[in-house]
């Protein structure tokens, strides 16, 4: 049976919820306006769409981009990824995901390789890996654009299996437009809408060259 936010908490003694409003992130003032604010995923909606994405978890990495707590990861962890990354940039918020994580793996004894770093996501080296990329809702267009830039430079360099989830996407007008992303899924549970993306291997050029035809 499905745990409930309270519950997820209290079977692994972990904290990962309530809400932090951005002007409350220990992080300098210029990247406050880029980020939105910190709360967690909850776990039914993240359960109805990992059950929606059609790869088999063992053989992809799964990266949260802004991973805040780390429930989205020890949640990634339950679902059989073989190895699991959080990138998050507030220390506070990623002290507490190192707490969770280890309480999670002392107590499960889950042998997912989980690994958290404290980092903006415009400095995240993309790995070369078969990849699922989760987004509930972290930073601004500016700072989506930037890293499914990368993302898709790096497909392109190195191609490969590579799926996108936005839980919650504010930046539509971006993804619509972004030739690399090809939806694969949408929908709706509770408030939280989402798309689920493939990025695309061939037959998209940057921004601003012509594709040869
Ligand atoms: C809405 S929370 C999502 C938390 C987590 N992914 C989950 O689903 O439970 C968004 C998180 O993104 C983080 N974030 C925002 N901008 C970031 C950036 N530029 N680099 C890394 N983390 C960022 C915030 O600090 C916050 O913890």
């Amino acid at each position: 049976m499905e745990l409930s936010h309270r519950s997820f908490d209290l079977r692994y003694g972990l904290q990962t919820r309530g809400r932090v409003e951005r002007a409350q992130l220990d992080i300098p003032k210029p990247v406050q306006d880029r980020v939105t604010r910190y709360e967690a995923s909850k776990t039914r909606v993240f359960s109805h769409i990992l059950a929606r994405l059609p790869v088999a978890p063992d053989e992809f990495t799964f990266i949260d981009l802004g991973a805040g707590k780390g429930r989205a990861l020890i949640l990634a962890a339950e679902h059989g990824f073989k190895r699991v990354i959080g990138v998050e940039i507030s220390p506070k918020l990623h002290s507490i995901g190192q707490d969770n994580v280890a309480r999670y793996t002392s107590r499960t004894g889950n042998r997912s390789h989980i690994q958290l770093l404290l980092l903006d996501v415009l400095e995240f080296a993309i790995p070369a890996e078969r990849t699922v990329y989760y987004l509930y809702n972290p930073f601004d267009e500016a700072t989506t654009a930037h890293v499914l830039d990368k993302i898709a430079g790096s497909v392109m360099e190195h191609p490969r299996d590579v799926w996108i989830v936005f839980v919650f996407p504010l930046c539509g007008d971006l993804l619509n437009s972004a030739s690399f992303l090809e939806r694969k899924g949408e929908g709706k549970i509770w408030r939280d809408h989402y798309q689920i993306y493939k990025v695309r291997t061939a037959g998209w050029a940057p921004y601003g060259e012509k594709e040869d035809h």
